[in-house]
């Protein structure tokens, strides 16, 4: 391999354990899976973690909804999560969960860090509180009119309109979404972290590559505009890891949750003996870090995050990917807003696959929001898998199987157009990189255009020959059957259940690096059923589900 190996840890926002995956949150597991399978495939030292985000409001209620308690909540949600993950081929070496042994250990060390620091103080505020409950309100539990663009039924803490951070006390006309009564203002002591402090920093971190530009502008502007300390506690009634020597107060679930990162991995380091968990973590590692997160979530992930590592002597990520929000009719997709499609109902539906190509059909490396429109996915998935890719496999296939005992030729009939085939290769390893999957596509989708324009143009169905080894019949078909094999090479990391029948079909696998030696002289499989054409009347069954 001519490339150096690297060692890459990457890792998805944790799910929160309040309710099913959704094909929005599914949007990022996939993303970051090709990403990760791709790696893989050029042989670099992949490990990809997530992690179930326990804590918070949010579960608490829920629990108290459903009669059961937190931790019996937890456990099954994180059964459902797992299952659904699975069921979409994400890759995952761990998916743990932030109630979790490894994550109070790692959250009460970083404790300690920042108390050493000085770096924590306490203040008394007044807040929000929902009487009839008996319950501080948090941030997202309180919707009101945006201060800045007055957007109405905005969270309290960032309005999705215009992305403005700002107190819940700013908002205007505020009501509890718990029981839909206005709240009152009640006296409470909390934890600040001092985040002004790490400004310097921040400052110059933006700076180091670890950001798109568009995420550095976003992150500038709230630089600009001074950064606030950072309220690390909440009051009972909560759920979450109790903070020592404070009386009924309870660490914020956004502290714990990115250290989620941390303890997943490192409850895969006593699962996997061989690795070693400070040669990730150590400030001075030299393995890559990734996380891969949603729009709505960047200020966690570029100012609490690496200040957080910073002050508790962590290594800080080498590249924070941000995708936009995943919408259906415009909406963002999201159960709190009544619009969501499962995971789970997606699949008594359609095959995992489809949904995986669909996404890297849209995904690249900025944050657009990604409009799903089901009658253009149907026609998608039915134009380029069914009608160009297995089409050209199928229509070679069938001469070989036929005529040929199923031996491919000793050579091929046109080794320019392989050779033109083998040469897209950089361009496409450049794209993966950058998680220009939307480009992948297109360019793969080029060439099966040309493949397929190769085979009318020879017009093997013609051919009236004796049937013999290597005769002009013989080497088209291998060429076709090699054709599609360098496009399913580089679908590979998109396309893993299609990958697997064809690594079958081939009797070969799907190597990178065999891209430039083309398959010949070996036997393949009777051609299989690769893929089926996907039927439009599924949409309405998925919509009946989804209600
Ligand atoms: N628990 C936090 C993340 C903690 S990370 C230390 C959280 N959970 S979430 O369940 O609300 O979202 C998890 C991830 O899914 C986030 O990156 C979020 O942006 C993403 N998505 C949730 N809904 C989405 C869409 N509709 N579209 C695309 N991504 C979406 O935030
Ligand atoms: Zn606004």
């Amino acid at each position: 391999m001519s490339t150096t190996l690297r060692k890459i840890l990457v890792t998805c926002a944790l799910p929160y354990a309040n309710g099913p995956i959704h094909i929005g949150h599914m949007l990022e597991h996939i993303q970051a899976d090709v990403w990760v399978r791709y790696q893989r495939m050029r042989g670099h030292e992949v490990w990809f973690v997530s992690s179930d985000d326990a804590h918070g409001t949010a579960v608490m209620l829920r629990s108290k909804d459903l009669g059961i308690s937190e931790k019996q909540l937890i456990k099954y949600i994180q059964k459902e999560h797992k299952i659904d993950l699975m069921n979409f081929n994400i890759s995952y070496d761990n998916y743990h969960n932030t109630h979790s042994i490894e994550n109070l250990f790692l959250l009460r060390k970083i404790f300690s860090a920042l108390n050493d620091k000085k770096l924590l103080h306490k203040k008394k505020i007044i807040q929000f509180y929902d009487n009839k409950e008996q319950i501080f309100l948090p941030d997202r539990f309180i919707k009101g009119t945006c201060p800045v663009c007055y957007s109405e039924n905005q969270y309290g803490d960032i309005c999705e309109v215009c992305g403005s951070i700002y107190e819940p006390i700013d908002l205007i006309n505020s009501i509890s979404a718990i029981s839909g009564t206005p709240p009152i203002l009640k006296e409470t002591e909390h934890l600040y972290f001092n985040l002004p402090f790490f400004s310097n920093m921040l400052n110059k971190w933006i700076y180091s590559g670890v950001l798109e530009n568009s995420i550095i502008k976003k992150t500038e502007e709230w630089l600009k505009s001074g950064l606030k300390t950072w309220c690390i506690s909440r009051d009972a009634p909560y759920f979450g890891f109790k903070i020592p020597n404070f009386l009924n107060k309870y660490f914020y679930v956004w502290l714990d949750a990115p250290i989620g990162y941390i303890s997943s991995f490192k409850n895969l380091c006593l699962k996997n003996k061989n690795l070693n968990f400070n040669e990730f973590w150590d400030i001075n590692s030299k393995c890559e870090l990734y996380h891969f997160i949603g729009k709505d979530i960047i200020y966690f992930h570029t100012l609490f995050w690496p200040s957080i590592l910073e002050a508790s002597s962590f290594r800080k990520p080498n590249g924070i990917f941000v995708h936009g929000h995943l919408t259906l009719n415009g909406l963002k997709l999201s159960k709190s807003r009544g619009s969501s499609i499962k995971a789970s109902d997606w699949l008594k539906c359609f095959d995992s696959d489809s949904l995986r190509y669909y996404y890297a059909s849209k995904l690249t490396n900025n944050i657009n929001d990604i409009e799903i429109n089901l009658d253009d996915f149907i026609y998608k998935i039915n134009s380029d898998i069914v009608n160009k890719l297995v089409n050209l496999a199928s229509r070679s296939a069938s001469f070989i199987n036929k005529y040929f005992n199923g031996y491919l030729s000793d050579r091929l009939d046109d080794y320019n157009l392989y050779e033109s085939f083998v040469n897209a290769t950089k361009k496409i390893e450049i794209f993966f990189e950058n998680r220009k999957f939307s480009s992948i596509i297109r360019s793969s989708m080029k060439l099966l255009d040309i493949a397929n324009q190769y085979i009318n143009e020879k017009k093997p169905w013609m051919i009236q020959t004796k049937i013999e080894k290597n005769n002009t019949l013989h080497m088209i078909c291998t060429t076709g059957i090699n054709l599609f094999r360098i496009i399913m090479i580089f679908l590979k990391p998109i396309l893993p259940v299609l990958s697997k029948k064809t690594e079958l079909f081939l009797v070969s696998n799907l190597i990178w690096d065999d891209i430039k030696k083309p398959l010949l002289s070996q036997k393949i499989k009777d051609f299989p059923r690769l893929y089926e054409r996907i039927s439009s009347d599924k949409i309405l069954k998925l919509l009946k589900l989804s209600k």
